[in-house]
């Protein structure tokens, strides 16, 4: 692996901030797109490819729009945020085989809406992260808006419905994860992250308590003595997948000592201190300076045999933010990213997973994968756009426990300023590209596209929270219930025409 270089930090505060952001707003409007005559969502990119029609970063993308889905409840544009859940709820899947299903995105072509459930993607795999944000963004919504009416209407409940057949049938498993293939999140090119891995499962927790809130708002009837029955599947579901996440995932100094001692080759019926067989020999030794003395972080997979102990940002981010961590892992995850902040943030937050594949193991584990190479894209690339889950995890928790740990607190939300002025000194200038490659994240990704939606609305999500209105962190509380949220007021950004097609370069 290659060495870290000291963090050389370019962290001055700019003048021009309200210049940046003021640019950004009006980009951020220029993403909007229309179906059916009414603004829907955002197009993935500004920049699309102009020479490969196959390409798809001029659709509406549903991981791509939850950063966007956030930004316009807290601008209180909530017609725009009601037509996409509708869209995505008419799109479900009602095939026998995926039945259940949300697009990974969708598009309105002569008049047609045109859905990709991953039949279109290169590897030709369903992205399961959609279909697990759809109830959060729609809570959110009903959080947000004082909705409840939509909330508790047959048709956000029949969709809630479909989607927990698909989570909580019986299989040939008994834990609570869900299982999924290669390429199915995020990371949706190969990547080793068959099984379970953790963006994925902390994506369940947040589903399935935003499945739990809505299912609470049918109060009377038939409906009502239905979903009572569900809602108690759901929440001891949810509490299951918690204890097991924390019991297998959950790494600190402490429990590695542990970890390396246990015995194997354990089985039969004594409780088993084992329980997926792991050997010593496969925890590796970087392990040992990235968690130092008092950081901990949730690996990126368990599998028999095979633990993945690679780190993810988005998976611990938001099993921070959504409270599958307790206030001191929360901690201890805080400890780690700054303990790690030259390889996690670099010259550009945040690292997607780390340490990233190199050699035969990139070449075996990806099927060398082009776009894959290490230190870029998804292995070992930096995404602008992963910053904000992990600044949210930081606010919410100081929200929460505001005595808490007040020094690294401080530190940690010092880091996240220093993060901020990165983004607002180099995004404009790369024209803000899609990801970063190479061990400190200054170059602008081999190819990547420019004027990428998530990247601007990320860094306008950042100011928001960071700048503007602190307390709008509440929105992600998927615990509290009380409706309709408090948002703070500020002055709402000058509201532009969605555009009717996604526009085609130009810029
Ligand atoms: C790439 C990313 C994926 C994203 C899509 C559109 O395929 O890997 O996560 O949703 O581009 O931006």
């Amino acid at each position: 692996m290659v060495p870290p270089r000291p963090l050389e930090r370019r962290t001055r505060p700019n003048s021009g901030e309200a210049r940046i952001v003021a640019a950004a707003e009006d980009l951020f409007e220029r993403t909007l797109v229309t179906v059916r005559g009414q603004p829907a969502g955002a197009l993935a990119a500004l920049q699309t490819h102009l020479h490969d029609s196959a390409l798809n970063y001029g659709e509406i993308f549903l991981r791509d729009n939850v950063p966007v889905m956030v930004y316009l409840l807290l601008q209180g544009r909530f017609p725009i945020v009601r037509h996409f859940l509708d869209l995505c709820l008419e799109l479900q899947s009602s095939n026998t085989r995926t039945r259940g299903v949300f697009p990974t995105s969708f598009v309105e072509e002569s008049g047609t809406i045109v859905a990709d459930y991953g039949q279109r993607s290169i590897g030709r795999i369903t992205s399961v992260d959609a279909s697990l944000w759809w109830p959060v963004l729609c809570w959110m919504y009903v959080r947000a808006s004082g909705d409840v009416i939509y909330g508790a209407s047959p048709g956000v409940q029949r969709g809630v419905q479909l989607l927990l057949d698909l989570v909580l049938h019986p299989t040939f498993e008994g834990t609570p994860v869900l299982f999924v293939p290669d390429c199915s999140f995020m990371i949706d090119r190969p990547m080793d992250v068959w099984g379970a891995p953790l963006e994925v499962q902390s994506l369940l927790y947040g589903c399935l308590k935003s499945c739990c809130r809505l299912m609470e708002l049918v109060q009377k009837g038939q409906a009502a003595r239905l979903t009572q029955q569900r809602l108690e599947l759901t929440r001891t579901w949810t509490r299951d997948l918690r204890v097991f996440l924390l019991k297998h995932y959950w790494v600190t100094s402490k429990t590695m000592q542990v970890l390396r001692r246990r015995p194997t080759e354990q089985y039969g019926d004594q409780q088993s201190q084992n329980e997926f067989n792991v050997q010593p020999e496969v925890i590796p030794h970087w392990l040992q300076e990235w968690l130092d003395h008092r950081g901990g972080y949730l690996i990126g997979n368990m599998r028999t045999g095979r633990p993945d102990f690679r780190f993810y940002s988005l998976g611990n981010s938001l099993g921070s933010l959504f409270g599958l961590l307790t206030g001191p892992q929360q901690r201890a995850l805080f400890r780690l990213v700054l303990h790690n902040r030259q390889h996690l943030m670099a010259q550009m937050p945040m690292r997607i997973c780390h340490p990233p594949m190199e050699g035969d193991e990139w070449r075996d584990k990806t099927g060398m994968d082009p776009k894959n190479w290490p230190w870029s894209y998804h292995n070992g690339g930096h995404w602008p756009s992963l910053l904000w889950p992990f600044a949210a995890a930081v606010l919410m928790h100081r929200r929460r426990r505001p005595s808490d740990d007040v020094l690294l607190m401080g530190q940690t939300r010092t880091m996240l300023e220093e993060c901020y002025w990165q983004q607002l000194n180099q995004l404009p200038r790369q024209q803000w590209a899609e990801y970063f490659d190479g061990p400190t994240g200054t170059w602008v990704g081999q190819q990547a596209r420019t004027y990428q939606t998530w990247t601007i609305v990320g860094f306008l999500l950042l100011h928001h929270l960071l700048r503007r209105c602190p307390e709008d962190v509440e929105l992600f509380d998927l615990d509290e219930t009380a409706t309709p949220l408090r948002l703070s007021t500020w002055s709402r950004p000058v509201r532009t025409r969605a555009t009717k097609k996604p526009a085609d370069g130009g810029l």
